[in-house]
């Protein structure tokens, strides 16, 4: 069975959809991993990263993208024939194990989602526990959608939105392990530090009921100008030394990803840069960093067996 894997971070511009599409991509052309990429972020970064805009449009167009799962959920259409199976985008970037489930500009409308629950609420005679329905929807949207593809794939990479929207949440709730980038700046740390509380308190809510299993697999930290004044600047370093005090080794990770131009002009090409500079600093640290994720997965495997 596949792992499940958010990238989140509530900083929004800190790296989370880059190391998305540069690891999936690694996993898949390096180490033969079978990836799935779906992208639950109405600015469909991680979509067009990986798919040139006319591609795009066209699934749009015939409705192969997320959205269109989540409104099956929304509001259940009898006459709505296709499966997550028919929505993923095969072979993404020529590559035979890189899939993508793309996202769409309008993932899901709030006040449906609102006005849907309350009606699930007073058919179930629960609207007292209000708050308990919805975050059993929560629990449980991602996690449906994605059930039936799960162990089509070594690992399904979630690219999330940066706050804390219902999908970021449900994504959380349904996954064995989140990546959390992070820039080596004192707003970054707070971004961590506040999404540590939020996951606790979403670990709590679900406690006595389909309690959440989900482990911070690492943080990676972006270099921001670290790359251009050099990796030892001072105030980058007393900044992860301070995250250092927080978190235990085998919570963050060795490999630092480097500013780095290739990476940032990949995009025009819609293709991460481990595709169309592999030999750049940065695409040269996400092939390590790629090393690194697989062995800290395996130590986990090793500890669960
Ligand atoms: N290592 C890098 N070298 C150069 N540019 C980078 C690097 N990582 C990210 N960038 C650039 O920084 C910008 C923000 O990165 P990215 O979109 O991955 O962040 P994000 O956290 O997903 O943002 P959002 O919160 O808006 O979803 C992008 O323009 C991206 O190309
Ligand atoms: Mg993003």
């Amino acid at each position: 069975m596949g792992y499940i894997i958010s990238t989140v971070n509530m900083k929004g511009g800190v790296g989370k959809t880059t190391l998305t599409v540069n690891l999936a991509t690694s996993l898949a052309k390096n180490f033969d991993k079978k990836v799935l990429v779906i992208d639950l972020d109405a600015q469909i970064s991680a979509t067009l990263s990986l798919l040139p805009p006319h591609e795009f449009g066209k699934l749009r167009k015939k409705r192969k993208t997320l959205s269109y799962l989540i409104d099956g959920i929304i509001q259940p259409n009898p006459y709505a024939k296709l499966g997550i199976h028919d929505l993923i985008y095969q072979s993404v970037c020529g590559l035979p194990k890189l899939e993508l489930l793309p996202g769409d500009i309008e993932l899901y409308d709030e006040y449906l989602v609102s006005e849907m629950l309350h009606q699930q609420a007073i058919d179930e005679n629960k609207i007292e526990n209000f708050a308990e329905v919805w975050n059993h929807f929560e629990r449980f949207l991602i996690h449906n959608i994605l059930k039936p593809v799960i162990n089509d794939y070594d690992f399904i990479i979630m690219d999330c939105a940066p706050g804390y929207n219902l999908l970021t949440r449900s994504a959380i709730a349904a996954c064995d392990f989140y990546l959390l980038p992070a820039r080596p700046e004192q707003l970054s740390l707070v971004g961590i530090q506040l999404l540590e509380r939020r996951i606790k308190k979403l670990k709590d809510s679900h406690e006595n009921n389909n309690s959440l299993n989900l482990r911070l697999l690492g943080i990676v930290f972006i270099l921001s100008e670290a790359g251009i004044f050099g990796r030892y600047d001072k105030y980058y370093d007393q900044v992860i030394r301070r995250v250092k005090q927080d978190f235990t080794i085998d919570q963050l990770f060795a490999t630092d990803i480097p500013m780095d131009v290739n990476v940032a002009k990949a995009v025009d090409l819609f293709m991460p840069a481990v595709l169309t500079s592999p030999n750049s600093s940065g695409s040269k640290a996400f092939s390590k960093l790629t090393e690194e994720f697989l062995g800290k997965i395996n130590t986990f495997n090793l500890n669960q067996g």
